[in-house]
């Protein structure tokens, strides 16, 4: 479990792709009350549009292609060490993470997953929610452990899936909903009221 403090927490970010919750994590960061602050951002791609803003907004950013994975969890583990990172937040990762590095951090890790788990594990969810004529999907921010999205869910938020939606519109919808869900999740597990 993450203890509370009182005092924010120094948080990484890890991500793969437009690093839209990224973003919006890192504005909830700037909020007086926010619980934490953002540190670091890891990035498994280069040619991800976040490491403009990351750039812009003089965020200490890292990128790692996870090519040589032990070698990159290494440094990263490192790195985190060094600078006392107290939290990782998971936020469009699309790389598995080891156990070795799950143990490391154990407990201190959150992911935010696009869909009501533990239905839809992995990829292509809004797809499958879809073809399953689902009457509704969502999105879930947990804890992270060995399992690949099997950990302690914190927060769930539920979403319509209308019989217009194709996986374009729902995801939008759920990324709409995944930008309240993860802020909250955080509160949750970290605000002492
Ligand atoms: C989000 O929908 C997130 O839930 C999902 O990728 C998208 C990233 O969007 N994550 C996963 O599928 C993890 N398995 P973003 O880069 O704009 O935040």
């Amino acid at each position: 479990m993450v203890k509370s403090t009182g005092i924010k927490k120094r948080t990484a970010i890890f991500i793969s792709g437009n690093g839209s919750n990224m973003k919006n994590l890192i504005k909830f960061s700037k909020i007086k009350s926010s619980p934490i602050m953002v540190d670091l951002v890891i990035s498994s791609n280069k040619k991800s549009n976040a490491i403009q803003y990351l750039k812009k907004n003089k965020i200490n950013f890292k990128v790692f292609n996870f090519k040589q994975k032990n070698k990159d969890e290494r440094k990263i583990s490192d790195i985190l060490k060094k600078r006392n990172t107290q939290l990782i937040c998971l936020a469009g990762f699309m790389k598995i993470l080891s156990g070795s590095f799950i143990k490391k951090f154990n407990g201190k890790i959150l992911n935010i997953h696009p869909s009501l788990l533990p239905k839809y594990k992995g990829l292509n969810t809004h797809e499958r929610a879809i073809i399953n004529r689902e009457k509704f999907s969502g999105c879930t921010v947990h804890f992270v452990n060995s399992k690949l999205d099997s950990g302690k869910i914190i927060i769930q938020k539920k979403v319509r899936i209308n019989k217009k939606d194709d996986p374009k519109s729902l995801s939008k919808k759920i990324l709409k909903q995944e930008h309240l869900l993860y802020p909250k999740a955080l509160k949750k597990i970290l605000s002492k009221t």
